[in-house]
């Protein structure tokens, strides 16, 4: 089984990059299921009704999001409405929609998880303590697990993959925009790397036009952030599960 993650979608021109080449990446690649952090997805940053729906056209079978989920007041409703788009699992009990699903890909039951990081971000609750919640909420009716989780510390996603580690499936990281060189198997199975990368413009600081971004460290004035108009390109991982022993057997990096 072959599961496709990639990271943050970085607003419309994203979208339309992931609509035109997508399916074709899948086909070629013979993906069974792609999960796509959307946080950024929308051209205002966020995620709303139209970018949401790009991406599910462009082929996504889940959504998952961090930090920026709720920027959008339309946002709410998403989350509320369809189960396949996630909000961080760590949010307080009563904020609209949820942090984790179950989607059948290949003959598996694929359990899906976003959480988000605590560590330099808001103050959620324990993203440790919130995973184990779940694995026991969902005990016995999975196949696979798959993590996302939206950090800016890589010292947190480390621990938490190590702690985690022959417990779930994949974990991967999000949020930073800058692919890492660490892919691997950890030792007890868990497929690990610690940021995708960002489905976004090449020669930009993180998405953004590098002059406001310039701008806003040098001046220290408020600056409008205008994302880059340069070629996009899509980051990601492409992860090998065994179907009987339901192990993670290879984890690379991928672009297109
Ligand atoms: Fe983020």
């Amino acid at each position: 089984m072959k599961i496709l993650i990639l990271g943050d979608v970085i607003r419309t021109a994203a979208c339309m990059h992931l609509k035109d080449n997508l399916r074709r990446f899948c086909r070629e690649n013979a993906v069974d299921l792609t999960i796509v952090n959307g946080e950024n997805s929308a051209e205002h940053n966020g995620i709303g009704r139209a970018s949401a729906s790009m991406l599910f056209d462009a082929g996504a079978d889940v959504i998952t999001t961090g930090n920026h989920a709720f920027k959008l007041y339309e946002a709410k409703n998403l989350f509320e409405n369809n189960e396949m788009i996630l909000r961080p699992a760590n949010y307080p009990g009563n904020v609209p929609g949820d942090g984790a699903v179950l989607i059948d890909a290949c003959g598996m039951t694929v359990l899906v998880i976003n959480l988000m990081g605590v560590v330099m971000m808001d103050p959620l609750d324990n993203p440790f303590y919130t995973a184990e919640k779940i694995l026991k909420r969902y005990e016995g009716k999975y196949d696979i697990s798959v993590i996302d989780f939206h950090a800016e510390a890589t010292s947190e996603k480390l621990a938490l993959a190590h702690y985690l580690d022959g417990r779930v499936t994949v974990l991967f990281g999000t949020h930073t925009h800058v692919a890492t060189a660490d892919e691997c198997i950890l030792p007890r199975g868990t497929a690990y790397i610690t940021d995708v990368g960002m489905c976004g413009p090449d020669d930009s600081v993180l998405g953004i036009e590098p002059s406001c971004i310039i701008d806003m460290m040098t001046l220290h004035m408020p600056v409008k952030f205008v994302a880059s108009s340069n070629k996009v390109t899509a980051h990601g991982i492409l992860v090998e599960v065994d179907r009987k022993t339901r192990r993670a057997t290879g984890i690379r990096r991928v672009t297109f």
